[in-house]
C-alpha cells in the first residue's frame, strides 16, 4: 500500500511487552537526543507479558549460582540451546532484574525485605521472583508503560506494521504501518528508521486453544520471512502442561494456571485421583514443560480422558487467595472452587521457542532489522524453554540491542530515504480473515503436541485451501492477522514436517525418539519468490 503520511526516527521498536518497552527505556537513556518510537498493535498493555504468572527467573539466592540456572536451561532445550546466548542470560538477568526494579517494579517481598523466590519445572532452585502473588506479569507491564511515558518515548498506539523498508543496498530504511483511529495519523504510513526493532511477541493464535492474547498472531515472523530474513526452530512450540479445561471445542485465550502452583505443593492427578508424574521424572510433577505435558497426554490416552486435574486443596482458602489471588478468582469464575476441588487441566499452546534469528546482539540477518522477546530465536530456549526465562530474555537482550544500536549509530547521522517496500515473497493478496478460525483448527488437530507425517501433510493441504478468497479482502488488522497467520503456520508446518525426530516440544508420534545422528541441528526457513525453503544449521 501506498504510505500516505511519514514520521522519522532514530529507532522504532514494534511492540509494547516486557522487550520492546525495555529496549525504549534503555536506549533512551543511553542515547537521551535519540528519537525512540514505540508502534503498537492495540493498547501499549495489549500484549502477552501482562499475562505472565509465575514471574521472572533470576539467581538472586546466596546459594545458586549462573552456572546452575545455564545448566537446567541447556538441560530443558535438549542439545540445540546456544549456550554463549543463555550465558549472558544467566549472568546478566540478576543486574537487569535489578534495573527493572530501579524503573519502578515491585516484587514480591519476605518479612524481612528480601524477594520472595519460588520454583517452577525444571528449575533444581528455588529462582522465580513474582508479584501480586501470581500476577507477575501485570506488575511488570504496569511499571514499564509508567517509566515509558515518565520518559517521554513517543508512542503510536492501533498501529499495525505491514512490511520493512529497505534502502538500495539491503539495509533496513524504516516500515510501513496500518494506524487506526489515532487522527492525523490515520490509515497507511510510513516511518523513517535505520534501526527497526521487532518485539512483537509470539504466535499462539495460530492454534485454537492458546494461553496468548489474541493480538499474538505471529506479525513480526511473517514481516521477517517477507522481507528476507532467517527465522529458526519454529517447530519447537511449547504447550504449557496445566491450561484450565474449559470443556471440548473451547476456542481463543486460555487461563493459565502457573507451573508455580506445583512449584508450591499441588499435584497431577487423573479422574480417579492417582498421581502419575512419580514414575515419569526424578522431579516428578517439576519436570521440564515438555515431560510434564508429554506425560499428561499419554495419561489421557490411557485413561480415554479428554483432561486431568491438578490437586491443590491442601493449600487451603488462606494460601489460594493470598498466593495465587488471579488464579483462584479464575477459577471461581469458571465456577471451580480449587479449595475443595481439583482443577481440570490440559495442555494448550502456550510459547514459540523459535523466531526470527538473530545474533548475541539481537540483529537479525537483515541489516538494521533487531528482533528482541517471543519473536526472536536468540537461543536460549533451544529445543524447549525453560520456565520464566522468557521475561527474562526480554530483559537481557532488549538491553544488548540498545547497546548495539547506540554504538552503531554515527553522531549526526541522517535518517535514510525509504527504498521500495521489500517485494520478495509479499503476499500476492490478503487472506480472508474467516479462515482464521480454520487455520487454527486445523493446526490444533494436527501440528500441535501430537504430530506425525500424515497429520502434518493433512494440516499443509488445509493450509493452501485457507488461501483461496472467492472476493477480493478489503485490508484490515484482521486481515493482515489472518494472512500472517497463515504465512507462520505454513513455515511452522513445512518444519515441523522437516524434523523427523522427538525432541523437546516437538514430538513426532511417527519418530519417537530423539535423534542425535541426525538432528542435533536447527532448521532455517527463508521466504523468497520460489516460496518457502529451508536449511540445517
Ligand atoms: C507459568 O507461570 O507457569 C508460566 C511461566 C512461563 O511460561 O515461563
Amino acid at each position: 500500500p501506498e504510505a500516505g503520511w511519514t514520521v522519522e526516527a532514530d529507532v522504532v521498536v514494534v511492540g509494547s511487552g516486557i522487550a520492546g518497552l525495555t529496549l525504549a527505556l534503555r536506549h533512551t537513556a543511553l542515547d537521551p537526543g535519540a528519537k525512540v518510537l514505540v508502534v503498537t498493535k492495540d493498547v501499549l498493555s495489549a500484549g502477552s507479558t501482562r499475562w505472565a504468572q509465575g514471574g521472572i527467573a533470576a539467581v538472586l539466592d546466596p546459594e545458586d549460582t549462573p552456572a546452575e540456572h545455564l545448566s537446567d536451561t541447556l538441560i530443558a532445550g535438549v542439545g540445540l540451546c546456544d549456550e554463549e546466548a543463555v550465558r549472558a542470560l544467566v549472568t546478566e538477568g540478576p543486574d537487569a532484574l535489578r534495573r527493572l526494579m530501579a524503573a519502578g517494579a515491585r516484587f514480591d517481598t519476605d518479612a524481612s525485605g528480601e524477594l520472595q523466590l519460588t520454583r517452577e519445572g525444571g528449575h533444581r532452585r528455588n529462582r522465580i521472583v513474582h508479584a501480586g502473588g501470581d500476577a507477575t506479569g501485570a506488575e511488570v507491564q504496569r511499571a514499564l508503560i509508567a517509566a515509558v511515558r515518565g520518559a517521554g518515548v513517543e508512542v503510536i498506539e492501533h498501529a499495525l506494521v505491514l512490511d520493512l523498508l529497505k534502502d538500495a543496498g539491503g539495509r533496513t530504511a524504516g516500515l510501513t504501518l496500518h494506524v487506526m483511529g489515532e487522527g492525523t495519523r490515520d490509515g497507511v504510513g510510513a516511518v523513517r528508521s535505520p534501526a527497526v526493532v521487532l518485539a512483537t511477541g509470539g504466535m499462539g493464535q495460530v492454534y485454537a486453544a492458546t494461553t496468548n492474547p489474541l493480538v499474538s498472531t505471529g506479525d513480526g515472523v511473517a514481516l521477517a520471512l517477507r522481507a528476507g530474513a532467517v527465522v529458526r526452530d519454529l517447530e519447537f512450540v511449547q504447550f504449557h502442561p496445566t491450561v484450565l479445561w474449559l470443556g471440548e471445542g473451547s476456542t481463543g485465550q486460555q487461563p493459565l494456571i502457573s507451573e508455580a502452583v506445583r512449584g508450591e505443593g499441588a499435584v497431577l492427578v487423573d479422574a480417579d485421583g492417582v498421581r502419575f508424574m512419580q514414575d515419569v521424572h526424578e522431579l516428578a510433577d517439576l519436570a521440564p514443560r515438555d515431560v510434564v505435558a508429554k506425560a499428561i497426554m499419554r495419561r489421557m490416552r490411557e485413561t480415554g480422558a479428554d483432561h486431568m486435574y491438578l490437586d491443590a486443596r491442601h493449600f487451603g482458602e488462606e494460601k489460594w487467595r493470598t498466593r495465587f489471588p488471579t488464579i483462584h478468582a479464575v477459577c471461581l469464575e469458571h465456577g471451580i472452587d480449587p479449595v475443595t476441588r481439583p482443577i481440570p487441566v490440559a495442555p494448550a499452546a502456550h510459547y514459540a521457542s523459535g523466531g526470527v534469528r538473530v545474533d548475541l546482539h539481537g540483529r537479525t540477518s537483515v541489516p538494521g532489522l533487531y528482533a528482541c522477546g517471543e519473536v526472536a530465536c536468540t537461543g536460549v530456549h533451544g529445543a524447549n524453554r525453560l520456565a520464566s526465562n522468557s521475561l527474562l530474555e526480554g530483559l537481557v537482550f532488549a538491553e544488548r540491542i540498545a547497546a548495539d544500536i547506540h554504538a552503531r549509530r554515527a553522531p549526526g547521522a541522517a535518517r535514510p530515504a525509504p527504498g521500495e517496500p521489500v517485494t520478495d515473497g509479499r503476499p500476492t493478496g490478503l487472506v480472508d480473515p474467516r479462515a482464521r478460525t480454520r487455520i487454527q483448527g486445523n493446526m490444533s488437530r494436527g501440528a500441535s503436541v501430537l504430530r506425525s507425517g500424515e497429520s502434518l501433510d493433512e494440516v499443509s493441504r488445509a493450509l493452501l485451501n485457507a488461501r483461496w478468497t472467492p472476493v477480493a479482502v478489503e485490508p484490515c488488522t484482521e486481515a493482515w492477522e489472518t494472512t500472517n497467520l497463515l504465512t507462520v503456520a505454513t513455515a511452522l508446518v513445512q518444519a515441523a514436517r522437516a524434523r523427523e525426530e522427538t525432541r523437546g516440544s516437538h514430538w513426532r508420534e511417527d519418530f519417537p525418539e530423539r535423534d542425535d545422528a541426525r538432528w542435533l541441528s536447527h532448521l532455517d526457513v527463508t521466504l523468497t519468490g520460489e516460496g518457502l525453503t529451508m536449511s540445517y544449521r
